[in-house]
């Protein structure tokens, strides 16, 4: 039986490929890493088409971003992407990741942004995404929060397991606000039992404090993508490549 999921998805793995940032906590970097992933696909893949989209009705980082925007980087924060209540409207994002591209045949990357407090069971088009990348640092609310965020999606991906013919999107722990090795270890210890990746720590830096401000030269974000280019070549190359990672694992697995 082929259900209209499988048939939008085989659509949607020739058209592009979609990432989100999500965590049910504020502060963990998922406006940060969108801005990161979202420019250095860009810089990196000129016949690229990638879209910023902003599920925050805070707007952080499409307001900050939306000078970037030209032919192959666009940067949404639409309102009929969100109901009345400031959840999101799962049917006209489904739509969006599978409406045709602007750009004709260029290869196309969504990237969206999400607010604090979303929850999976209200989130359903999370089941659209190929990967869900969840932020989080060390500290004891910043991991209580995550292990609450997984559960949930969990429970959202058996509801949805038919629809989708048990194919899930790729979870992708990212420890940030990283001090040291010690830490990241600490991390990886809290979440030892979590049916998820986990990625390479991004450490704290001063220089992420500035990433929102527009400045004239845009030295901050030129900085920023020259200091972490390491980094970002993983995070964009682990979003491009996500197809290889076909199955979550059983328990907590370090990419
Ligand atoms: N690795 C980091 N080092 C230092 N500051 C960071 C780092 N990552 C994020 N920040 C800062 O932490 C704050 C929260 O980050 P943000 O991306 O807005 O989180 P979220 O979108 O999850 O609420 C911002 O001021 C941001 O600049
Ligand atoms: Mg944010």
């Amino acid at each position: 039986m082929n259900s209209a999921p499988a048939e939008q998805s085989i659509g949607r793995a020739q058209r592009g490929i979609t990432a989100i940032f999500a965590n049910s906590k504020g502060g963990v970097g998922k406006s940060t890493l969108a801005l990161m992933m979202s420019l250095g696909l860009a810089t990196r893949h000129p016949n690229a088409q990638v879209e910023l989209i902003d599920l925050d009705s805070q707007a952080t980082s499409s307001d900050s971003l939306r000078r970037f925007a030209n032919r192959r980087f666009s940067v949404k924060n639409d309102d009929h992407l969100f109901l009345a209540s400031g959840s999101p409207n799962n049917g006209n994002i489904i739509n969006h990741i599978d409406s045709e591209p602007i750009g004709g045949n260029a290869q196309r990357y969504i990237v969206f942004d999400s607010p604090a407090g979303n929850e999976p069971s209200r989130s359903s088009f999370l089941c659209h995404c190929n990967i869900i990348f969840i932020p989080t640092s060390v500290s004891d609310a910043d991991i209580f929060a995550t292990r609450k965020y997984l559960t949930s999606l969990q429970q959202l991906f058996q509801r949805q397991r038919q629809a989708y013919e048990n194919r899930q999107p790729v979870v992708i722990i990212l420890p940030n606000l990283v001090d040291s090795r010690a830490e990241f270890n600490d991390i990886r210890h809290a979440l030892a039992d979590v049916q998820a990746f986990i990625g390479n720590p991004l450490y704290y830096s001063p220089l992420f404090r500035k990433a929102f401000r527009e400045q004239d030269d845009d030295g901050n974000i030129k900085a920023l993508l020259r200091d972490y280019d390491g980094y970002i070549k993983w995070l964009t190359k682990t979003f491009i490549e996500c197809e290889q990672l076909n199955t979550n694992p059983q328990q907590l697995f370090q990419l």
